[in-house]
């Protein structure tokens, strides 16, 4: 194959003019049956193309359509024109993939929803707006990688299929390969037995790789886990996927401060990383979220554009707040007096997302960290505090977003855990291993976990987590 000089490499500015250059892409627009707008992925933006009717033949010019996969090669030369300061002029054309004008969905002339791109997400990829937000993806996982790699953190890839249910809330996709017409049962009784299935016991989807990354942190010292994981919970919101990727943390002799610490610090990091790194593909987000907002009643439009969002959210320390204390600020709102919170709030309930927005959004306007939560409403690895009531626990709160990280400091003491996973009904024998951690060497420790696909959504302003992942699973819905 020919080797071609990527678009993004031509327009920083790389390859000197009146050189030949040789280019491959798809093709955005044809104009006067002259000047093409050619995109590779590389970049956002398109290189123009110019071809000359007279010399190239009829059937190659009517193949040129939008969508077509396409090689040229030809000189780069500074643009006369208006809208680029550089152009190719071909001298040689070559069509790899036809695309029919009749029936291909993504024409320049309609704009395509969200939701109508949603169901075309095999092509969605060529917008704009995906692109923009894939690259964008990409830039923010690499992001992550660099802040725990420069701080000497080891990535530690916990397993994905497992027997534990991490999180204990139950929400987990089965994994098996009997045969569901015709399962084997025990002896006497109506129960599976899965003593005859491929691992010997019951196994799932991971909900989360934190047991394992806690095991690997008490010799490690700092570990992260960056990997898929899997909720069979019956959400069906803008915010929620059954399959998302997170990012786990879990450092030894650490606190819930230091865990604050960490996170705000590779929050901030990521977004500054994405400034850096993709300023055109935010910038275009940027506009396409503030032409979306115009279409909003005044009332429901954003204070803030997306990038000034974003510098807010790092030149600004996020507020550190009690469980107890936002309560308090929750039920002497007037918010709440006039009755317009839907859900009930109260000490010991779990705040639901209008309470979030609430706190993030109209008393503190910047991201909060909730800490401190009631022991009930909280998973049964959470450190006990002295209190008796409340955990060690912390929430990151997002505008827009609500929750992106849940993490703690962890209960390092053996007698205390155990007790309270009796108390939850956590199988003590069963997790004999992560027990173990505690009766040899124990030692303070915290994590969390950052919800990838949040921080998507956050730096890239798209407001439904499907748009943020390249084929979303949802209730209902595995296609692709
Ligand atoms: O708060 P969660 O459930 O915490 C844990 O799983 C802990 N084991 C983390 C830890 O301490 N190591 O989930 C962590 C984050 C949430 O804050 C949210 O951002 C994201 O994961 N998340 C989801 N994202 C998309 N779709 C879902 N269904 C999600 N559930 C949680
Ligand atoms: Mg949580």
């Amino acid at each position: 194959m020919k080797k071609r000089t990527e678009i993004a490499h031509i327009l920083r500015g790389s390859i000197a003019f009146e050189q030949p250059v040789t280019v491959m892409g798809w093709v955005r627009s044809f104009r006067n049956s002259q000047f093409i707008a050619l995109n590779d992925g590389s970049t956002l933006a398109t290189l123009q193309v110019v071809v000359n009717p007279e010399t190239t033949d009829a059937t190659t010019l009517k193949r040129l359509t939008i969508g077509a996969a396409v090689c040229f090669e030809g000189i780069l030369v500074a643009s006369e024109g208006k809208g680029q300061t550089m152009e190719v002029i071909a001298q040689t054309v070559e069509i790899y993939g036809d695309c029919d004008p009749s029936t291909f969905p993504l024409q320049a002339k309609n704009r395509p929803s969200l939701e109508y791109l949603r169901e075309i997400a095999h092509l969605r990829f060529r917008t704009n707006t995906f692109g923009a937000v894939f690259r964008l993806r990409h830039a923010i996982a690499f992001a992550i990688h660099k802040f725990f790699n420069d701080k000497g953190f080891f990535y530690i890839h916990a397993p994905i299929i497992t027997a534990s249910d991490a999180e204990g809330a139950g929400e987990m996709f089965k994994v098996t390969t009997l045969d569901l017409k015709n399962t084997p049962r025990t002896e006497g009784s109506d129960e599976v037995d899965f003593s005859k299935d491929f691992f010997a016991r019951p196994t799932n989807l991971t909900v989360s790789g934190q047991l394992e990354a806690e095991l690997a942190a008490l010799a490690l010292g700092k570990v992260y886990t960056f990997g898929p994981t899997f909720r069979a919970e019956n959400s069906n919101t803008s915010r929620h996927l059954a399959e998302f990727w997170m990012i786990e943390p879990e450092v030894a002799f650490a606190d819930l401060t230091d865990n604050m610490d960490l996170a705000e610090q590779m929050l901030k990091y990521c977004i500054d990383y994405c400034f850096i790194h993709c300023r055109e593909d935010i910038e275009y987000l940027a506009t396409r979220l503030a032409d979306e907002d115009k279409q909003k009643p005044q009332a429901e439009r954003a204070e803030m554009g997306l990038i000034e969002k974003l510098e807010f959210v790092v030149k600004n320390d996020f507020e550190r707040v009690d469980y107890t204390a936002a309560v308090d600020i929750l039920v002497n709102s007037a918010h709440h007096k006039k009755g317009k919170f839907k859900f009930p709030v109260s000490w010991g309930t779990d705040l639901q997302s209008e309470h979030e927005r609430y706190l993030v959004e109209k008393h503190f306007k910047k991201p909060v960290i909730l800490i401190n939560y009631p022991k009930d409403i909280k998973a049964f690895y959470m450190r006990q505090n002295d209190d008796g009531k409340t955990v060690a626990a912390m929430d990151i709160l997002f505008p827009g977003i609500g929750e992106i990280v849940g993490g703690s400091q962890r209960e390092e003491r053996l007698e205390k855990l155990v007790a309270r996973m009796e108390q939850m009904h956590i199988p003590t024998e069963e997790m004999y291993w992560f027990l173990d951690t505690r009766r040899y060497g124990s030692c303070p420790h915290a994590g969390y976990g950052l919800g990838f696909e949040r921080l998507v959504m956050f730096i890239s302003g798209m407001t439904n987590i499907r748009d943020v992942i390249p084929f979303p699973r949802f209730p209902g819905s595995a296609e692709f």
